[in-house]
């Protein structure tokens, strides 16, 4: 007789009853997780371990019937980890992505997270993954500016007002202790006027739609760019004020002089190595087209700046190995190209919430397995 193995199922509705939009508790799990960076105590795909996930899109076209058709934000995509610490688990965050979606009352993306033990490899929970992405995408600002910003911050401006760039301003707000202003610039203003609405009632913040991209991040002591890629967010250097910190969520372009005097701080230059090795690979056309951080890989490409395992990471700075804000004055661009390590961690820890509260529903794999 093999053994029993049964997992956990966690609906969106459970996930929100165990926690998950807590931003301020996520700040300081996704702050730990850094710190599990930081020691290598993590584990991601691909030959280098350090692989974002394995994207699968779709051809430009296709005489086959029910083949789906490239277009803008049309993929699925797996990307597994391991996180050591307390955390001891390995886990998969998978999902698909079409821009019709909301069209059809569904998320643009739709995710599922999956965690394993890390021994046994027996599945622990399958989880709505929804709100663990968005939540965990704003927390990693949030940690950027508890370490990055100065403490005198007093406006922040958020370029794009979709749901990623809400859930950024969310964890920033949480961390940005001084805030006072929030200037959002969207290419649809009366949405980015709507939101300036929203924040003023909930928040009781001065906060207004700018008519332009230069006004929005020349007021600015934190600027978050989470845009989609309709059309690129370019950035002059001479925008950005002493002292600033600039934070990529979504695709930023800012010119290159800024960076002979600015820091650059990653997630984690060793995921971005993988990122700029996969561009090699592509036809000279098409590399750095596509991606957060394809401006800077590009001029590492030219021998503008270090090559990035050279660069600095948030982990880094956090367990003292690299210098992260040195004065008042440094600018500084953080850059988040996501990983599933945050997934992994934050969807852990509303686990542990949910069986507190005793959410879910449990499943059995099997009462003993057939292959045993
Ligand atoms: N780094 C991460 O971990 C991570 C995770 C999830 C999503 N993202 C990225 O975040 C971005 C935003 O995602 P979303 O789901 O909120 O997208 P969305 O399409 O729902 O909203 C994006 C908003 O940006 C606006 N916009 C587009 N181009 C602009 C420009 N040049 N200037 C100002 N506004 C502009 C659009 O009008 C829209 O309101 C995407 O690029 C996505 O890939 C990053």
């Amino acid at each position: 007789m093999g053994k029993k193995t049964e997992f956990l199922y966690l609906n969106e509705e459970e996930m929100i009853q165990a926690g998950v939009l807590d931003y301020a508790r996520c700040i300081d799990v996704e702050e730990e997780i850094f710190g599990l960076l930081g020691k290598d105590d993590y584990r991601m795909g691909g030959e280098k371990y350090n692989s974002h996930g394995i994207a699968m899109k779709f051809p430009k076209e296709s005489s086959n019937p029910g083949m789906p058709i490239d277009a803008p934000d049309r993929r699925f995509m797996a990307m597994v980890g391991y996180l050591g610490g307390r955390f001891h688990i390995a886990g998969e965050k998978w999902y698909g992505s079409n821009i019709l979606n909301p069209e059809r009352g569904l998320p643009r993306s739709i995710l599922m997270v999956m965690l394993n033990d890390a021994d046994t490899c027996e599945p622990v929970a399958l989880m709505s993954g929804n709100l663990v992405s968005s939540v965990r995408t704003g927390c990693v600002p949030g940690v950027a500016v508890r370490h990055l910003a100065t403490k005198s911050s007093a406006v922040c401006a958020c370029i794009g007002a979709g749901p990623v760039s809400k859930a950024c301003f969310e964890a920033i707000r949480v961390e940005a202790k001084a805030l006072k202003e929030v200037v959002i610039y969207d290419l649809f203003k009366e949405k980015a006027q709507a939101w300036a609405d929203e924040i003023t009632a909930k928040y009781g913040l001065k906060a207004w739609a700018a008519d332009s991209l230069e006004e929005a991040v020349r007021a600015a002591d934190i600027i978050s760019v989470a845009a989609s890629s309709v059309k690129p967010v370019n950035i002059s250097n001479d925008w950005l004020k002493k002292g600033s910190l600039i934070i990529f969520t979504g695709r930023c372009n800012i010119d290159e002089d800024y960076f002979s005097s600015a820091k650059i701080i990653w997630d984690n230059p060793k995921m971005h190595d993988v990122y700029y090795d996969d561009h090699m690979l592509l036809p000279e056309n098409e590399r750095f087209v596509n991606g957060i951080g394809v401006q800077i890989y590009r001029m590492v490409n030219e021998g503008k700046l270090p090559p990035l395992l050279d660069q600095t990471g948030l982990g880094d700075v956090m367990v003292g190995k690299r210098p992260g804000r040195e004065s008042d004055d440094d600018r500084i661009c953080f850059i988040a190209g996501g990983m599933v390590i945050w997934d992994i961690g934050w969807s852990y820890e509303v686990l542990q919430n949910a069986k507190k509260l005793g959410l879910g529903t449990t499943l059995k794999l099997w009462d003993s397995p057939n292959l045993n």
